[in-house]
């Protein structure tokens, strides 16, 4: 399978992506997790994107199309790919077209992860991370065995940058004014499932699996 999960910050697509990947043994592609890791090892996409990522601003789409183009080069993406958080404009949708095209392959689906802005403050701000494995922990959802260590390797958990309350709100503003017309995009050719995504996990979890069958 081919797919897209598109939501605002928070509405759990890294969350169900670990689930949805190992069911159908699909590559998961996030382009801020890959973001994040250029910008932690300071190579110069990395440096080019930090400012507009500490600030809740897209990234230009030439980068990001070139991390996902190199990326769908990879062995283990040829069965098929979750991306997530990519595309994220309408231009980027094109361009993603274009080298599926190229490819001879579409894409099957896009879950679209559908939530009210006010529920996502609280996920935000809560959320935890575990950067190297992208595992994620929320203090009050999904709370580790031992408050910010990582239940799998023990090691320690961090918050991102950008998970404040004022930048969330210029993360929201870019969703609705860029994102939400490439729902529109995927609309037009039929392809869009919507998912209850302020459910518990495990339901939300259950929708994936429903709209996929
Ligand atoms: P990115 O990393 O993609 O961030 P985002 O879209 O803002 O999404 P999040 O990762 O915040 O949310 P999520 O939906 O994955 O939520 P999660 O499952 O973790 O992008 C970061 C930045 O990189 C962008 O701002 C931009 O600068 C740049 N960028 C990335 N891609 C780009 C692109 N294509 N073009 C241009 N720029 C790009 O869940 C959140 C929390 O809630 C967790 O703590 C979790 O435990 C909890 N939770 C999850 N589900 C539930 C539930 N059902 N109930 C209760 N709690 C839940
Ligand atoms: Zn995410």
């Amino acid at each position: 399978k081919r797919l897209i999960l598109v939501g605002p910050p928070g509405s759990g697509k890294g969350t169900q992506s670990p689930i949805i990947k190992d069911e159908y043994c699909l590559c998961h592609l996030a382009t801020g997790d890959m973001l994040r890791a250029a910008v932690a090892a300071k190579t110069p996409l990395g440096i080019k994107a930090k400012e507009a990522m500490e600030k809740g601003e897209l990234v230009s789409d030439d980068l990001v199309v070139g991390i996902i183009d190199d990326a769908l080069k990879k062995p283990s993406c040829q069965k098929g790919f979750i991306l997530d958080g990519f595309p994220r404009t309408v231009v980027q949708a094109q361009k993603l077209d274009e080298m599926l095209d190229k490819r001879g392959v579409k894409v099957d689906k896009v879950l679209n992860f559908a939530i009210d802005d006010a529920i996502l403050e609280e996920r935000i701000t809560g959320r935890w991370i575990h950067s190297s494995s992208g595992r994620t922990y929320h203090t009050k959802f999904a709370p580790p065995k031992t408050p910010g260590v990582d239940d799998v390797t023990g090691e320690p958990l961090i918050q991102r940058k950008d998970d404040t309350a004022a930048v969330l709100t210029s993360r929201l503003e870019a969703f609705h004014k860029q994102t939400e017309p490439v729902i529109d995009y995927y609309n037009k050719k039929g392809i869009v499932a919507n998912l209850p995504a302020d459910k518990p996990p495990q339901e939300v979890t259950s929708e994936v699996k429903k709209a996929l069958s």
